[in-house]
């Protein structure tokens, strides 16, 4: 697929802002070149000069680890940004659209209405699976982007491999799938499907799996063209220099993300276990992330009454088939029975 034709027009010969380090790529001894305080604040040589604007041994790094060419890598500042960004290249405002399946992530929603991009919402059936023949159906020229999310925030299910790749086939807008949760699932991530679609777009983040919400650093992996389009329109210094040194820290040290993971999953089988024994919970739905969305008796009361004990969960009762939903992150030991506790306290 020719990802040009996709891109807004205007885009087509946009002359990017060219930073200082952009034009001078080599090691000098003296840097005069970019209006920067040469004394700095804090340790002298960390954060006094801009960081790399394309991140490039970070992403030498991710690289390695995704086995991906960095070529085929964008970082943004945390998943949001690009797809803030895609929208915002290939949607043209008041005339393009995108396709989503709620109840899903609310970013999408929220991106495409910041952009005044008309979006058709095709909702997932009642079991939280993709409705496939009516989101084929609702394809039309103006849909430019199909965002799926899986495991899908708040359902916690995935999505089948053959729904996303028959979609592939038959879309020639992009698909982008998020796979923010990918790491606690024992389904794999359709990442080495990149080099079948040219039109595929798969967004990871390090705010879940890696414990790093704070330091906003996500990832887009995409055909080499939509990564030459997202870099000429992202904000030069999108990464921060504390981001990719902290994050390029945190890469050395894989084992302790998969002791997380696997933290988390026994602590996710604790909820699962104790959760339905409790009177007020109706159903505790199958997840293949870090939280579990269960339905319970007065949904939005128990929320309230969670908070006044100082536990917070997201109350989701009020979006469409989710009616009397609460989603649960699965914390530590300790969180976890504090929210048990104080879940069998509440009558219903
Ligand atoms: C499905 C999904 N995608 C993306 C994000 C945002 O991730 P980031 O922190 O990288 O912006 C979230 C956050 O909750 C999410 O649930």
């Amino acid at each position: 697929m020719e990802i040009r034709k996709l891109l807004r027009s205007h885009l087509l010969n946009l002359k990017p802002y060219s930073s200082a380090r952009d034009e001078f790529k080599g090691k000098a001894d003296v840097y005069l070149d970019a209006n920067e305080n040469a004394f700095g604040s804090t340790s002298k040589d960390k954060y006094r000069r801009y960081p790399d604007p394309y991140q490039n041994d970070l992403k030498n790094k991710i690289g390695e680890i995704k086995e991906i060419n960095p070529a085929h890598i964008f970082l943004g500042n945390g998943s949001d940004e690009p797809i803030d960004l895609l929208i915002r290249a290939f949607c043209n405002p008041g005339k393009d659209k995108i396709i989503t399946a709620p109840p899903t992530y609310g970013m999408y929603e929220v991106s495409a209405n910041i952009n005044d991009v008309e979006i058709i919402e095709v909702p997932l059936k009642v079991d939280f699976t993709l409705d496939l023949p009516n989101l084929i159906d609702a394809i039309e020229p103006e849909a430019k982007i199909i965002f799926l999310c899986s495991p899908n925030n708040p359902t916690g299910n995935s999505i089948d491999k053959e729904n996303i790749l028959e979609i592939l086939n038959k879309f020639h807008g992009l698909v982008i799938l998020d796979e923010a949760y990918i790491d606690f699932s024992s389904k794999p991530s359709l990442i080495h499907e990149l080099k079948n679609y040219s039109n595929l777009v798969i967004l990871h983040t390090f705010s879940k799996a890696w414990g790093l919400a704070a330091l906003r650093l996500g990832m887009a992996f995409a055909d080499i063209e939509i990564v030459r389009i997202l870099n000429m329109i992202k904000p030069p210094y999108n990464i921060n220099g504390a981001t990719q040194s902290l994050v390029q820290k945190a890469l050395q040290n894989q084992d302790k993300m998969k002791a997380m993971i696997h933290e988390i999953s026994l602590q996710k089988k604790y909820l699962e276990t104790i959760l339905p024994t409790i009177p007020t919970v109706k159903e505790v739905y199958q997840s293949d992330a870090n939280f579990i969305l269960i339905k319970i008796k007065n949904a939005h009361e128990i929320y309230l009454n969670l908070i006044k004990e100082k536990v917070i969960v997201r109350d989701r009762s009020r979006v469409e088939l989710c009616e009397d939903c609460l989603r649960i992150t699965v914390g530590t030991e300790e969180e976890n029975k504090k929210l048990i506790m104080e879940l069998k306290k509440i009558r219903g």
